[in-house]
């Protein structure tokens, strides 16, 4: 509308002249019309002018490029009317089918690389892990990330080198593992209290993962604050979960990609970015006020827990305290902590109890490992899960089938690179579709079943840390995550101690409970969380 009317008042006078020989005139819509047409047609020049700069550029740049395949790309949309939206594990997938091991879509101006072999993974994770070593952030990771002032989506640098190292000793250590071991094991044990407690758990089912839930935000604020939340009905523990899980479908959203893509297209996403913002605001403004500002109050008032035992943000007030980080770096640390560690181990602690429940002859054969390792009502602790090998495959192959981040979080090139014989054009996303690294059945026995005894079979030396570039649910390298360490042994407390103290069930009527897939921007979980009957067990 606004567009219409300006031109209208410039030309003024040339409409009147029209104006008095006409024999039908209409003051109102003839000028309207006339002006409509000149749009139309600066419009139409606009646009023609547009395609024929982007054809010499691409042009140019094919010239002095090597690119990958990939399907052919047509002016500003690039391949994005082709492929759609929705990017997931599976769709990259058949793309790689087509057109190969490395292959390239323009999603509008933006440049996406996807691998899909071992031998290139290595190369992007480990080889050229420097020049592949950055992330790539969108317009909406601008926002939640104050433009890379956190760790997980900075460039690779300083900064990160920085960020990296200071939350190291705090978060990423045996020393961790070993302070916050019997925490995890409480919260756990908790879980099996308040289910066995419910006995609506034993007859129609729960939906387990909301307990869960709780439990993984207990997990992780007691590494952080040495806080813990009582009940799923807490209301801070209600605000924090309705935000992040704000912040969660924001970002992991397809809804923005036309607005990243395009960017002339922009200016139409400044009610989301808006919403972005008011959320990352409002978000950060709760734990400040409600964690790091009472973590301060309470250190210096002397009254830390009697061990005297530092919580992993007095380490990282520290690194602020020597001026090596700032107040909003603190805040980021706490916002990846947030994202990064707490819904990707729910999710897969809840496809493992998925599949378990679906294969009642692995559940049973797990539960047998536990009673002859552990004696029967014994409950696994940390120490005891190096003697739990079949323990330790089924977490193994939950990792590969369901694999929470399939393909990692994307990499980027900060300048032009090769790869495969390719040029990769400076500032690409590189996806490592992982899953399909770990689902190609040129590479695994029938890989579309769980069964854990691959791994005591044809799989003997595969391991959760990288050393096959098949198998790589953490990544592998210098991006690689760092919270495996944590990850790994409070998947194995959380199943071992379910399987242990139940018979875990899909719902009355059902044979097996629904697995379908709900994929993000690079996130994987279940569709629908599942309600599971958990029959106590009479030991
Ligand atoms: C089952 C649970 C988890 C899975 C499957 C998982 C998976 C991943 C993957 C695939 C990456 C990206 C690797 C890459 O881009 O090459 C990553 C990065 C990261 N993860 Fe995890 N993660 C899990 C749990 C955790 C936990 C518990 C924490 C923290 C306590 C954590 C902290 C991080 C951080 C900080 C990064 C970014 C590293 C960087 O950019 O340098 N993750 N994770």
């Amino acid at each position: 509308m606004s567009i219409s009317s300006k031109p209208a008042t410039n030309s003024y006078s040339h409409s009147q002249a029209k104006l008095s020989r006409d024999p039908n005139p209409d003051p109102e819509a003839k000028p309207t019309a006339m002006m409509d047409l000149v749009l139309v047609e600066k419009t139409l020049l606009g646009l023609f002018t547009a395609i024929i700069v982007a054809i010499v550029v691409s042009k140019l740049r094919n010239k002095r490029f090597k690119l990958p395949p990939g399907p052919l790309p047509v002016p500003i949309f690039g391949n994005w009317l082709q492929v759609g939206d929705d990017l997931n594990h599976r769709n990259l997938t058949a793309l790689a089918r087509r057109f190969g091991d490395i292959l390239l879509l323009r999603m509008g101006q933006r440049n996406l690389v996807v691998v899909s072999s071992p031998d290139h993974a290595r190369d992007v994770l480990h080889t050229q892990g420097v020049e592949f070593g950055s992330r790539t952030r969108n317009v909406v990771f601008d926002i939640f990330t104050g433009k890379g002032q956190d760790m997980v989506f900075t460039v690779y640098g300083d900064h990160w080198r920085k960020m990296r190292r200071i939350m190291t000793v705090p978060f990423f250590t045996n020393k961790v593992v070993q302070q916050n071991r019997s925490g995890w094991e409480a919260e756990a044990q908790a879980v099996i209290d308040d289910v066995k407690a419910n006995p609506i758990a034993a007859t129609d089912g729960i939906i387990l993962r909301r307990r869960l839930q709780l439990m993984m935000y207990n997990n992780m604020y007691r590494i952080m604050f040495n806080r813990r939340f009582e009940s799923e009905d807490d209301a801070l523990f209600l605000k924090l979960k309705a935000l992040n899980g704000e912040r969660s479908r924001l970002a992991q959203s397809f809804e923005y990609n036309y607005g990243d893509f395009i960017p002339i297209l922009r200016p139409f996403l400044r009610g989301y970015l808006k919403i972005c913002k008011d959320v990352k605001e409002r978000r950060l403004q709760l734990f400040k006020d409600y964690f790091l500002e009472e973590r301060k109050k309470l250190v210096s008032s002397g009254g830390m827990d009697k061990s005297g035992m530092k919580c992993a943000i007095d380490h990282i007030l520290e690194a602020e305290q020597k001026g090596e980080i700032n107040e909003d770096n603190v805040l980021y640390i706490i916002e990846n902590i947030n994202v990064a560690a707490i819904e990707t181990t729910l999710w897969s602690i809840e496809w493992g109890i998925a599949e378990l429940v679906n294969h009642p002859d692995i559940q049973h054969k797990l539960r047998n490992e536990l009673d002859t390792v552990l004696g029967p009502g014994v409950p696994v602790t940390e120490p005891d899960i190096q003697n739990l090998p079949y323990l330790q495959a089924v977490i193994k192959e939950t990792l590969r089938l369901r694999m929470a981040i399939p393909l990692l979080v994307p990499h980027m090139n900060l300048h032009d690179a090769k790869l495969g014989g390719y040029d990769i054009p400076a500032e690409s996303k590189i996806l490592v579709n992982a899953w399909w690294l770990a689902n190609n059945p040129e590479l695994w026995k029938n890989p579309e079943e769980f069964r854990p005894e691959r791994f005591f079979e044809e799989e003997t030396k595969v391991e959760t840390n990288g050393n096959d570039f098949r198998y790589l649910p953490f990544g592998v390298g210098r991006r690689s995550c760092p919270g495996i360490i944590l990850a790994l042994p409070i998947l194995s407390i959380t199943i071992g101690r379910l399987v242990q103290n139940f018979e875990l069930f899909p719902p009355p009527g059902e044979k097996k409970i629904d697995t379908s897939e709900k994929g993000g921007q690079f996130s994987l979980h279940i569709l629908k969380h599942s309600t599971i009957v958990c029959k106590p067990r009479v030991l």
